[in-house]
């Protein structure tokens, strides 16, 4: 070999070497800002909950008459949003550690009641009539606990901001859940303004948002939980009604 042509092979080598450890730097910077993302998203609600309830315990302590009831409450509340703070941080570790997910069999009827539960307040402050018609009794699925509630939560929390704008109606929430075909099929409901066109066909990419201050990334988790789990996620909307149906495999012994 001439020593142009070694040459030549040597630098398109290295060039080639480049671009491999630069590309490899996206990966990471790309996988770091997706990790960033998902727990900021997922940590925001507990954080505000803490941050509001501490505000109630403080209003309860300068009401004159310290109410002890309801500032004990606030102080309940606090503990256990603090708790699942940790809860999804330690998920979190846990999954970058390499840790594979800690799967227990979970009856969905319990998940979605928790995670109705932990936006009470949201609902109740929004004023969204919600029917819970997940029945006890359904096969249970196996999976992680707390990212199956975190799935409900962010569908939840979406239906709640869809439903902020509705000035002319009652605003609903339905959830639905029945087997079907060796799966678990959820509905959640709601009578919003249906999808935004401009972005209806992609919303469980990462980073598609129709809302001035959303991050895109509720769905693209919730679509991340469901596939985890051998499922599937798929949305219908027309004007005044959006539905996401999450289907879930039900192990056979459970079907
Ligand atoms: N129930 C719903 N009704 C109407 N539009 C919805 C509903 N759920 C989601 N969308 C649309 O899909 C978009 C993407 O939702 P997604 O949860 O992924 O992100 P986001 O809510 O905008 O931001 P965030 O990352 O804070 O969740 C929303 O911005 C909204 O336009
Ligand atoms: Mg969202």
């Amino acid at each position: 070999m001439s020593n142009r042509r070694r040459d030549t092979r040597i630098r398109i080598e290295a060039e080639l070497a480049a671009t491999k450890a630069e590309l490899e730097r996206a990966n990471r910077a790309l996988a770091l800002n997706a990790l960033a993302g998902a727990i900021a998203h997922e940590l925001s609600q507990p954080l505000t909950a803490v941050a509001l309830n501490g505000l109630a315990a403080l209003r309860h302590l300068g009401g004159g008459g310290c109410e002890v009831a309801a500032l004990r409450e606030s102080l309940q509340h606090i503990v256990s949003d603090a708790d699942r703070a940790r809860g999804i941080i330690a998920n979190f570790r846990a999954s970058a550690a390499g840790l594979a997910a800690r799967l227990e069999t979970v009856d969905i009827a319990d998940v979605v009641v928790e995670a109705l539960g932990i936006l009470d307040g949201e609902l109740r402050g929004a004023a969204i009539l919600v029917d819970n018609r997940v029945a006890a009794g359904l096969p249970p699925v196996t999976g992680d606990r707390l990212r199956l509630r975190q799935l409900f939560l962010n569908l939840v929390t979406n239906a709640v901001q869809a439903l902020s704008g509705v000035l002319d109606r009652p605003r609903r929430l339905t959830i639905s859940a029945e087997a079907r075909d060796g799966r678990l099929v959820v509905g959640v409901c709601d009578n919003g303004p249906g999808l935004d066109p401009a972005v209806a066909s992609r919303i469980f990419e990462a980073g598609i948002s129709g809302r001035p201050d959303g991050l895109g990334l509720g769905l693209f988790l919730c679509r991340t939980i469901v596939q985890d789990h051998g499922g599937e996620i798929a949305v219908a909307a027309q004007s005044r009604e959006t539905l996401f149906h999450v289907a879930l495999p039900v192990p056979a012994s459970g079907a």
